[in-house]
């Protein structure tokens, strides 16, 4: 007998019982009841919007798995062009096929000339990276016209190997543009994460990204890949469901990592803890936060780990591992007492407030070298790989139509237009 839930209409006294399937009921059952009756739910706090085999994450144990694969053991044990593949194909790849997918990824990390010289140049001198970005992967669109055939599985093959591999490209060559520095070409010879900072930092011949920091971005680069439907996922998937190509559905999931609540936030805690400036202020700002007098205290929370962030945790060792190469970051004294502090603090128990992904992630950038404004960036380029499972898993679902979700009316009711003298 499988388990059901049971909606009852109390004006009829009608009743459907809904099946439970994967843990949830369908909105089908209330629709066979009243199809005049939505769900408001806001935010989709409750609202699962589709079937995902990709991430799984139990938010109050802080677990967190790609494909099944425990995200510790991605992070200690594998790269992040395999941890790309595992997500866009579902299993980790034999010997062969990881070669086969590092040399097409390799083999596409350059951009048009056109993208760089005619549009990238095109921006104010001081534009910020990110809105750079969001406007190049746009622009991307219409330099692939075969990318609108978005059925055809070849098709979807070369646009997902183009996102992957290009988004390092177009990032660094933003940096490169806002700091007035002329653009570095991909060097193949190099890793994922390598090339990115050789495109990032190279001058004439002399720059060689230390081994540490290469691990440490890799790392980085395995926790930011996917985590199923936020903010970010869910703007690829509402875009992708009206069967726009994947270039215009990626600028539209950028846009939405660029706020301060999603992919922002990183910034905004290196803000926060500069303008904190010492642990002697850390009492005083976290009375402002509970107040409601002062900002939220960024990096901290999330709208499904009730627990730990299990990517924090993570973070939070390869910081020790890059500050050996590149000197202390003097901000993370604040940042550790500004958890030691909210961690025993009754307003962050009782809302089971923890540190989330970009608590320290903004540190260890920092200490690289990142200007604050490549933070988000930084997150945009694995998320990448993610955003295009999320987008290939949609396209491939029967289940999926066009995204449309319905309102509850609060405004006037009918009434006659008056003309503006009688006003
Ligand atoms: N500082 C202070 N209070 C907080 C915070 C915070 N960072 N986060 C949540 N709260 C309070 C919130 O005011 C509310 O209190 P009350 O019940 O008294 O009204 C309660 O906790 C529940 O919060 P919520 O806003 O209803 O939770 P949400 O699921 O809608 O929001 C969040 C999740 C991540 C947007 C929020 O926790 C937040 O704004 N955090 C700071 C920004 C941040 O670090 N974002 C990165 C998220 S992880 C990476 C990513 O998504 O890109």
């Amino acid at each position: 007998m499988p388990d059901t839930f049971t909606i009852t209409d109390n004006r009829t006294g009608k009743s459907v019982e809904v099946p439970i399937v994967d843990g949830g009921i369908s909105s089908k059952g209330l629709r066979e009841l009243d199809p005049a009756m939505y769900v408001y739910d806001p935010a989709y706090m409750q609202t699962a919007a589709c079937r995902s085999a990709i991430t799984f994450i139990d938010g109050d144990e802080g677990i967190l798995r790609y494909r099944g694969y425990p995200i510790e053991q991605l992070a200690e044990k594998s790269n992040y062009l395999e941890v790309a593949y595992l997500l866009i194909h579902g299993e980790l790849p034999s010997k062969v096929q990881l070669d086969k997918w590092t040399f097409d990824i390799t083999h596409h990390t350059f951009i048009h000339e056109s993208v760089r010289k005619r549009f990238l140049e095109g921006f104010h001198y001081d534009a910020h990276p990110m809105g750079m970005l969001v406007s190049a992967l746009a622009a991307l669109s219409t330099f692939y016209p075969d990318a609108k055939d978005i059925f055809n599985e070849d098709s979807q093959k070369k646009q997902v190997l183009r996102l992957i591999a290009k988004i390092p490209t177009l990032a660094a060559a933003c940096h490169r543009f806002s700091v007035g520095q002329p653009f570095v070409y991909p060097d193949n010879t190099l890793s994922f994460p390598a090339n990115f900072l050789q495109m990032m930092w190279k001058i004439g011949d002399n720059y060689e990204p230390h081994p540490n920091l290469v691990r440490a971005l890799d790392i980085l680069f395995i926790l930011h890949a996917d985590h199923e439907q936020n903010c970010g996922s869910t703007a690829m998937r509402t875009i992708g469901s009206s069967q726009s190509d994947p270039y215009s559905s990626a600028a539209g999931a950028a846009a939405a990592l660029y706020g301060p609540l999603h992919g922002g936030a990183n910034e905004a805690v290196v803000r926060m803890l500069t303008e904190i400036e010492t642990i002697e202020n850390v009492p005083a700002f976290l009375d402002a936060v509970k107040g409601g007098k002062g900002e939220k205290l960024m990096g901290f929370g999330h709208r499904v780990y009730k627990n730990y962030d299990p990517r924090a945790k993570i973070i939070k060792k390869t910081a020790y591992d890059v500050f050996e190469v590149t000197g202390m970051n003097p901000l993370l004294d604040i940042a550790l007492k500004l958890e030691e502090a909210a961690l025993s603090d009754d307003y962050f128990i009782k809302r089971k407030l923890y540190p989330n992904v970009d608590f320290y992630s903004g540190l260890i950038y920092q200490a690289m070298g990142f200007p604050m404004e490549m933070f988000t960036v930084l997150f945009a380029i694995p998320r990448m790989s993610g955003w295009l499972a999320q987008w290939l898993e949609l396209i491939n679902d029967p289940e999926q139509k066009i995204s449309r979700p319905r309102q509850l009316y609060v405004g006037a009711s009918e009434r006659d237009y008056v003309p503006i003298e009688g006003r």
